[in-house]
């Protein structure tokens, strides 16, 4: 018997040695340690034994069992590792491999361009605000001192919207963004410090210098004792920091029916730095803005005492100030969504 087990034990070792997968594993367990095994069956054969034969022979069949159930729970653990190893191997990461690259989006070049105005007032105390698009008659034009009939209206070739109220007021899309500023008087209590940004629409075929949906930012400032002083002051700080400490930037008297007095900004041209050239129509200057202190009809019709209260405002083109910047000669490349072009921004 005890040299049945000897024998038992070295074969059921050296075939354990042999195996490399965890269902021959089980099958090895089976046969040397299962219900039916040859050791089982001389363990259940005990009790027939002589006694003296029967202590030796239990004795060391236990020890066998023993060693064959730890054997086999190292070769367990061995065969999980070398997998685990393996699996390892093949999902191998290779960290030097360049990644592959995710395409990145970016803001329009006009966004990017407002998003610098608006960041330059904000610094100053501005609040931007926005307003509709679509818009009454009465806050892109009457409220604004351009009644029917007024010259102003033609200037502003006008998208007019397929919708009126009952009564018969028309909407339009709005030609300027100074819409927005005729809102706030009316709803915003003094004082006021604001910069509204917008698309803007006028009835006009495309060319070189001209789209029919470009951009705008207006400005309004309302509070007790505002003078052309702070006007000044504010846009030549915009101009400074947009444009650059060195650009030179004039005021002159221009006429709009919502400032009075009105005026325009213009800086130093930007190509020929103020000797003239094509760009500046020879005169040096490049007209950037439109400005004045704000009509006390204006005010009066949306509600703020002009005898308290005065008022600045201000109204400039967006698509301009990047053509003048990077030199870009056509305004519709900014709207024909070709990527070489986008890029580069
Ligand atoms: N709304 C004017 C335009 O589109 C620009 C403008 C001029 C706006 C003077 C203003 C202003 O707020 O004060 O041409």
């Amino acid at each position: 018997m005890l040299q049945q087990l000897e024998e038992l034990k070295l074969k059921a070792f050296q075939e354990l040695e042999g195996i490399n997968d965890v269902k021959e594993l089980e099958s090895w367990r089976v046969r040397y340690l299962g219900r039916k095994s040859h050791l089982t069956n001389i363990l259940r054969r005990l009790a027939a034994l002589p006694l003296g034969e029967r202590k030796a022979v239990g004795a060391y069949a236990n020890e066998v069992k023993v060693y064959l159930e730890d054997s086999l729970k190292q070769r367990g653990e061995a065969l999980r590792e070398a997998q685990l190893a393996a699996s390892a191997e093949k999902e191998h990461i290779d960290i030097t491999l360049p990644g592959r690259h995710l395409p990145i989006g970016r803001l329009h070049p006009i966004t990017q361009t407002l998003h610098e105005i608006c960041d330059i007032f904000s610094s100053m105390g501005f609040q931007v605000v926005e307003g509709p698009e679509v818009e009454w008659d009465y806050y892109n034009f009457e409220a604004l001192n351009i009644p029917k009939e007024h010259p102003a209206r033609d200037t502003m070739s006008t998208s007019w919207v397929d919708f009126q109220t009952e009564n018969g007021v028309p909407m339009l899309l709005r030609t300027h963004t100074t819409s927005v500023s005729a809102r706030i008087i009316e709803s915003m209590p003094p004082p006021i410090r604001v910069v509204e940004p917008g698309k803007v629409y006028r009835y006009e075929a495309s060319d070189a210098t001209h789209v029919p949906m470009f951009h705008q930012i207006d400005g309004l400032v309302v509070d007790r004792g505002i003078t052309m002083a702070d006007l000044k002051g504010t846009l030549y700080e915009f101009s400074r920091r947009f444009f650059g400490e060195d650009r030179k930037a004039r005021f002159r008297c221009d006429y709009f029916p919502f400032v009075e007095p009105g005026v325009e900004m213009a800086i130093e041209c930007l190509v020929c730095g103020g000797k003239g050239c094509r760009l500046c129509g020879n005169t040096g200057w490049i007209e950037i803005l439109g400005a004045g202190m704000t009509h006390s009809q204006v005010l009066q019709r949306g509600g703020i005492d002009p005898d308290i209260y005065t008022s600045f405002a201000f109204g400039m083109g967006i698509e301009r100030l990047p053509m003048l910047r990077y030199g870009i000669d056509d305004v519709r490349l900014f709207y024909g969504s070709d990527l070489r072009f986008l890029r580069q921004f």
